[in-house]
C-alpha cells in the first residue's frame, strides 16, 4: 500500500464514487467516505459513514474530498470546517468557487479547486485544478496524486479559466454522445438495421477515440488520414466543415456553456 496520509470522502456517488474506485486501484490509504445513503463499503480499508458527525473520533485526514452536488455546499461545507487547519480540501464541485468555498469553510481554509469529468469512472478523465491561496506544495502533490487517478491532470493558477474548461472538458463528453447519437440515428436513416447502426456509431466513436489517445499526431492530420480527395469522406466533411454548420455550432456551443457556468459560480 501506498504511503500517503488518510483521506475524507464527502459525497460518495457517480464521481466520488469514481475516485474511490481509482485509489483503491492505485493501493491508496485507508479512507473514510461520508454518504447519507450509506453506500457499501468496496472494501474492508474503506469506512462508509451516513453523517460528519459519525467520522470516527481522532481520524484526522490531510485532504478531504469534496464530492456532493454544488447545491449541497452551503449545507455540507461547515461541518467540515473544524478540519480546515489541518487539510487540504480538494472540491470538485462544478461552479463552486474558492472565494464560496472560504466563506462556509473559514478563511484560513487550504482549498484547491478542480474540474473532472465522467471519462473518470474508467479511469480516463481529465481535470484541470487551480490552487487557492495558502496551499503549500505537499499539499498540492496529494491532490495531484488524487486526482490521477481517475485519469490526467493539469494545473492553472487563473481560477476563470475553469468556466470554460468547464465547456470544454466538463461538459464535453455529452457532446461526443451527442455525435454518437445522431451518426446513429443517420445510419438508420439510410437504410442500416438498427442493431448494426448502433453498434457502428458507438465503436466508430470509441475506437477513434482510442486511436487518438495512442497517436502523437494532429487530430487535424489524424483526419486527413482518412479523407481521400473527391472520396466519400471527403463528401461528408464537405457538409460537416462548412462554417455556418460544425465549427459555428461547437463555438456557439461552447460560449454557451462558459456563459452558463460563469452564472452558475458562486
Ligand atoms: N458528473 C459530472 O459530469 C461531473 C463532472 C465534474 C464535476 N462534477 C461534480 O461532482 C460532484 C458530484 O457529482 P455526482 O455526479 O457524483 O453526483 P451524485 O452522484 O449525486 O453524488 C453526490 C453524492 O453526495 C451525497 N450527498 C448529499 N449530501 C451529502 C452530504 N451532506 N454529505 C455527504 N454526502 C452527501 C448524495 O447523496 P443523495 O443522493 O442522497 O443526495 C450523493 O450520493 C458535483 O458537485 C458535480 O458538480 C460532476
Amino acid at each position: 500500500m501506498t504511503a500517503i496520509p488518510p483521506i475524507l470522502l464527502v459525497g460518495l456517488g457517480k464521481m466520488g464514487g469514481a475516485m474511490l474506485a481509482g485509489w483503491r486501484e492505485r493501493g491508496l490509504a485507508p479512507s473514510v467516505a461520508v454518504d447519507p445513503t450509506m453506500p457499501a463499503a468496496p472494501g474492508p480499508e474503506v469506512t462508509v459513514v451516513a453523517d460528519a458527525a459519525a467520522i470516527p473520533a481522532g481520524f484526522v485526514p490531510a485532504a478531504i474530498v469534496l464530492a456532493v452536488k454544488p447545491q449541497n455546499a452551503a449545507e455540507t461545507l461547515p461541518l467540515y470546517a473544524r478540519y480546515a487547519g489541518a487539510s487540504v480540501m480538494l472540491s470538485i464541485m462544478a461552479g463552486r468557487t474558492l472565494a464560496g468555498m472560504r466563506t462556509l469553510l473559514g478563511e484560513g481554509a487550504a482549498l484547491v479547486r478542480a474540474m473532472p469529468n465522467t471519462p473518470a469512472a474508467v479511469r480516463q478523465g481529465v481535470t484541470v485544478a487551480c490552487p487557492g491561496p495558502g496551499v503549500t506544495a505537499a499539499q498540492r502533490a496529494l491532490c495531484d496524486t488524487l486526482l490521477a487517478a481517475i485519469g490526467s491532470v493539469a494545473w492553472v493558477d487563473d481560477e476563470a479559466l475553469l468556466d470554460p474548461v468547464t465547456a470544454v472538458s466538463g461538459s464535453g463528453p455529452a457532446y461526443v454522445f451527442l455525435l454518437a447519437e445522431l451518426m446513429e440515428q443517420a445510419a438508420i436513416e439510410q437504410g442500416i438495421p438498427p442493431a448494426l447502426a448502433r453498434q457502428l456509431a458507438r465503436e466508430t466513436v470509441s475506437g477513434s477515440g482510442a486511436l487518438l489517445a495512442a497517436s502523437a499526431e494532429d487530430t487535424a492530420v489524424l483526419r486527413q488520414n482518412v479523407t481521400s480527395p473527391g472520396g466519400t469522406t471527403a463528401a461528408a466533411l464537405g457538409v460537416l466543415m462548412e462554417p455556418a454548420a460544425m465549427p459555428a455550432a461547437l463555438s456557439r456551443a461552447i460560449a454557451a456553456a462558459t456563459r452558463r457556468s460563469r452564472e452558475l459560480a458562486g
